[in-house]
């Protein structure tokens, strides 16, 4: 049955949420999602644990045959939650975008990269929304999840959703829910996280909020563009403040003070001081990227972003930084040179306990390190060959190497660029003379393990 044999085009849109939120109470809502990559996946199964029915769309075919197989292609979702949700008889998931005629609710989870230019990539976002127009129905709430600047839902999708004679907020709903999904942390998943919730009028947002409502607590605000505001604050806060933590540590490490003592010890403070930790760089889907989404919007209203701009270059420079002390480290515990040398980067994903290499600091440093001569292979036990990679084309079909002490004797020097929580530093410490640790993994202070 299409949701438009169950409603009418006439009825208003206040009447056609009633039904809506009924159905919601009464598990019979169909919800489409698409785009099941690290969001939408995790997402359908919080539905999905609470006997919603979710239909999952993608262009991908391998993932969906994967799914159909009970596999899982990502790797803190285990092949069995697949297997289980499969099992539940309430999910499924397809190429075929004809199914989202026959679905009530719609929630969009695709990419949203920067262009070449660091200008927001909404193509995907377009693609999908000129596919979902093509099927949109009476009474159907239409829900972007994918991050991007304030506006996206009221001057990109809902025009192109109206293109066919249906209107936003009379005919059908549209609402912007963002993600906060953060994959591979043991301590929150999508079903323990509360979701922002913005729509256009009160029938719109009731129908966003009942939706949600049945997997998390909701958190409702008076617009779209607000709650699209809210997430890039959320990931700017994070950008700027790793930044500065960034700063802190060349400033401190010239005064010969380790970053890593002073959060520790900052961090006691029980009221006006957060916690972030300096790294190699900036890595992953979201922070290195999402911010730009804001300053390329704000060059519309003809105002600069500066403390994005200046957290972008001081973060954009640590791999550069860390390269430099890495050298002088060489140079002064091992008399060695770079050229020739052979380097060893421990972790090649973007954040620990994640098996996802997209703009990972680590291949940033793998292009540096052989910039200046150096022979270098990686470790991570997660990414056992690394994948094609459109900026570092170099550093596919490269192999993790074995984690033996016989294997890792070859190297001069071992960077760490990602602590991932299961990795045993022992056989590294006994087999190779000097380790820079980005991460603070090695917490036994010795003569072999710089910090950078
Ligand atoms: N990964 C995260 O930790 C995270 C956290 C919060 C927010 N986000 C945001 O969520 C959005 C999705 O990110 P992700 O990490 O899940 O991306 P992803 O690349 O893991 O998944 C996106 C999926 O969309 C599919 N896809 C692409 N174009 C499509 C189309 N036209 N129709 C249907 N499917 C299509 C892809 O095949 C892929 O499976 C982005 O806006 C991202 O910024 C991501």
């Amino acid at each position: 049955m299409t949701v438009s044999e169950t409603t009418n085009a006439s009825v208003p849109l206040a009447a056609l949420s009633e039904a809506f939120v009924r159905k919601v109470a009464g598990k019979t809502l169909r919800i489409g999602v698409v785009g099941l990559g690290y969001v939408g996946l995790p997402l359908a199964e919080a539905f999905v644990r609470q006997n919603l029915t979710v239909v999952g769309f993608d262009i991908d075919q391998a993932k969906v045959d994967m799914l159909e197989g009970g596999k899982s292609y990502i790797k803190h979702i285990s092949d069995d939650r697949i297997q289980s949700m499969n099992g539940s008889g309430h999910f499924s998931s397809t190429t075929d975008f004809n199914g989202l005629k026959s679905v009530d609710a719609i929630l969009i989870c695709v990419p949203t990269p920067l262009g070449a230019h660091r200008e927001p990539d909404l193509s995907y976002v377009v693609a999908t929304t000129e596919n979902i127009a093509k099927h949109v129905q009476p009474g159907q709430l239409i829900i972007l999840e994918s991050t991007t600047y304030p506006g996206t839902s009221e001057e990109v999708l809902q025009p192109i959703l109206e293109a066919g004679g249906l209107k936003a907020g009379i005919d059908f709903a549209i609402a912007y829910s963002p993600e906060r999904e953060d994959p591979g942390n043991p301590n929150f998943e999508t079903s323990t996280i509360p979701k922002v919730v913005g729509a256009s009028s009160e029938p719109e947002r009731e129908m966003a909020c009942a939706l949600y409502g049945a997997i998390v607590p909701t958190v409702p605000v008076p617009n779209l563009r607000t709650a699209e505001a809210v997430k890039l604050t959320e990931n700017i806060f994070r950008a700027v403040n790793i930044a500065l933590v960034n700063e802190l540590k060349v400033v401190f490490g010239a005064m010969d003070i380790d970053v890593w003592e002073v959060i520790e010890a900052a961090k006691t403070k029980p009221f006006g001081y957060m916690a972030f930790y300096p790294g190699p760089g900036l890595g992953g889907h979201c922070i290195p990227i999402d911010p730009f989404y804001l300053t390329w919007k704000a060059r519309a209203y003809g105002l600069n972003t500066r403390f994005i701009e200046l957290a972008g270059e001081i973060n954009s420079n640590m791999p550069g930084h860390v390269v430099d002390r890495l050298a002088e480290a060489m140079n002064e515990k091992l008399g060695l040179a770079m050229k020739g040398a052979k380097a060893l980067v421990v972790g090649l994903a973007y954040k620990k306990n994640v098996d996802d290499m997209r703009e990972s600091p680590a291949l940033e440093l793998i292009d540096k390190l052989r910039a200046r001569g150096m022979e270098v292979e990686y470790y991570d036990p997660y990414i056992p060959v690394a994948p094609s990679i459109r900026e570092h084309p170099e550093v596919e079909g490269m192999r993790s190497v074995k984690w033996t002490e016989d294997a890792l004797a070859k190297f001069d020097v071992a960077l760490i660029a990602t602590d991932h929580d299961d990795v045993d530093y022992a056989p590294l410490l006994a087999a190779v003379d000097l380790v820079v640790d980005t991460r603070n993994a090695i917490k036994e202070r010795s003569d072999k393990v710089v910090r950078a």
